[in-house]
């Protein structure tokens, strides 16, 4: 902890004078710089008739498969249909009661995981039925995780994450808590995948921790994970609960791309998702419930484009057995109070089960399956090798035979080209990948700009040119729209 912060007081007094800015102010100053380059390409994006020269961003977690059909939900009659109660403070400040009861229902009656090759798509219960009290929104998972780090560690203190890792979480746990990532070099997508060898990961990356004086205070599981696209197998799960009981961690589960899992063929056999709220993780681990706290948002599951649900800001922080934690949060997610009518929307959804939620969240699943296989077979016709995934809306694709040498220095300079042909894919580095050549890659885009990303790839990596002459992406017959 001591380093960390003095550090941080020398950096910030050596930039020069303090222009009034806290000691803290300066350093989130100091590191905003590089975040608001990136940021930089959210203003040039591509669009087939407003900006064809602007840049198809395949380096973003985002789902454009189903924006048409959420678009024309959210602006039916009826679902703006937003009532006095929305224009003034929430029942429960920070969000309203009737939100937090149609999240309940989501967690307690709607099926999360791969669907089943036949049949009907079952739910798994929660050990313990969802209840309003256990919610708590914020704004975004981002904004949870920020909250959630701040209530469950000190500055200094450290979070176990394999890595890969979603490149965010060390700005979500760093900005304002100042809270260590403490690296394990491991991730769910590893072939084989030996639990032994998982869990002695951790608890090397634990140990050496420990030694340099970080006291270690939560394992972050991201599952379904990102970058990979891969899912946790249960024993797995049940494992790392086992590690972190022993360690007295809280067990921290972003589960945001829950309901993102999909067959395919590239996986035969996968995992199911289980989330830990099915699993009984004190009989099976002896793992306190107390300890263990979930994150998800809008953002994924229910996305359409960063300008819907990825924009409507609602995280979801679950703890069913702590309320002190839960006390601890709400404080935060009271100084930054979610927004009413971008709640009120989500609960139009989520409240409109028969109707439209369940063939949204069906076809969404289809058509996120129907776009990965366009992608993978894009990459196998280039011989470019892929990491197989069942989640999510990216997959990693290999592209170091194209490099000049499988190096840092070339993914940097690769990723720069690709950005100024047009098209961003987001480069291993992001997501601390330790095989330098690697690139995670969006599918779930609107089909002509996907092929117009993958066109742009093509040129950049100066392989032959293939896509241009291939159909569209298209998803087939569907089941009728239920609106
Ligand atoms: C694993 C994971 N957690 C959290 C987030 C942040 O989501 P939100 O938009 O709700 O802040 C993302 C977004 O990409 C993510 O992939």
């Amino acid at each position: 902890m001591g380093s960390l912060l003095s550090t941080d007081r020398s950096s910030a007094s050596s930039s020069g004078p303090r222009a009034n800015l806290s000691t803290r102010g300066a350093r989130n100053a100091a590191e905003f710089a590089d975040f608001a380059r990136k940021m930089s390409l959210a203003r040039n994006v591509y669009d087939e008739r407003d900006n064809p020269t602007g840049i198809v961003i395949l380096g973003v977690a985002d789902n454009g498969l189903l924006r048409g059909q959420l678009l024309k939900f959210f602006n039916a009659q009826g679902n703006l249909d937003l009532n006095a109660r929305e224009l003034t403070y929430a029942d429960r400040i920070f969000a309203s009661q009737r939100l937090l009861v149609a999240l309940c229902k989501l967690f307690n009656e709607v099926p999360d995981g791969v669907p089943p090759l036949t049949g009907q798509h079952h739910h798994t219960r929660l050990i313990t039925a969802l209840e309003p009290e256990h919610i708590i929104i914020g704004s975004g998972a981002t904004g949870i995780l920020d909250n959630a780090s701040w209530a469950l560690c000190d500055a200094g203190d450290g979070i176990l994450l394999s890595v890969p890792a979603y490149n965010a979480f060390w700005n979500d746990f760093n900005t304002r808590s100042q809270v260590q990532i403490v690296e394990v070099p491991v991730s769910p997508a590893d072939v084989p995948l030996d639990i032994a060898q998982h869990v002695q990961a951790y608890e090397k990356a634990y140990l050496d921790a420990t030694k340099k004086g970080i006291d270690v205070r939560v394992l972050l599981l991201c599952n379904p994970h990102n970058p990979t696209g891969a899912i946790y197998p249960r024993e797995l799960v049940i494992e790392l609960a086992k590690f972190a009981a022993k360690h007295d961690l809280h067990l921290l589960s972003d589960e945001i791309y829950a309901r993102s899992c999909f067959r395919t063929e590239n996986v035969p056999n996968p995992p199911d998702f289980h989330s830990v709220l099915t699993m009984d993780l004190a009989r099976e681990a002896n793992l306190n419930p107390a300890k263990v706290h979930v994150v998800t948002s809008a953002s994924k599951d229910f996305s359409i484009n960063a300008s819907a649900a990825n924009g409507f800001r609602l995280g979801v922080f679950i703890s069913q057995h702590n309320k002190e934690v839960r006390d601890a949060v709400s404080a935060l997610a009271v100084v930054a109070q979610s927004s009413a009518p971008a709640g009120a929307l989500w609960y139009h959804l989520l409240e409109d089960g028969d109707k439209f939620l369940h063939w949204f969240l069906t076809e969404n699943r289809r058509r996120l399956s129907i776009a990965y296989a366009y992608v993978f077979d894009w990459a196998k016709h280039h011989s470019l090798p892929v990491a197989p995934s069942n989640a999510g809306h990216f997959l990693l694709i290999d592209f170091a035979s194209r490099l000049a040498s499988r190096s840092a220095k070339e993914e940097e300079r690769m990723t720069a080209k690709l950005i100024k042909n047009g098209v961003f894919v987001a480069p291993g580095a992001q997501y601390h990948h330790p095989i330098p050549g690697w690139f995670r890659l969006t599918f779930s885009m609107e089909p002509h700009a996907l092929k117009v990303g993958l066109s742009r790839i093509e040129q950049t990596l100066g392989l032959q040119t293939w896509i241009d002459a291939q159909p569209d992406l298209e998803f087939g017959e569907q089941e009728t729209e239920k609106l």
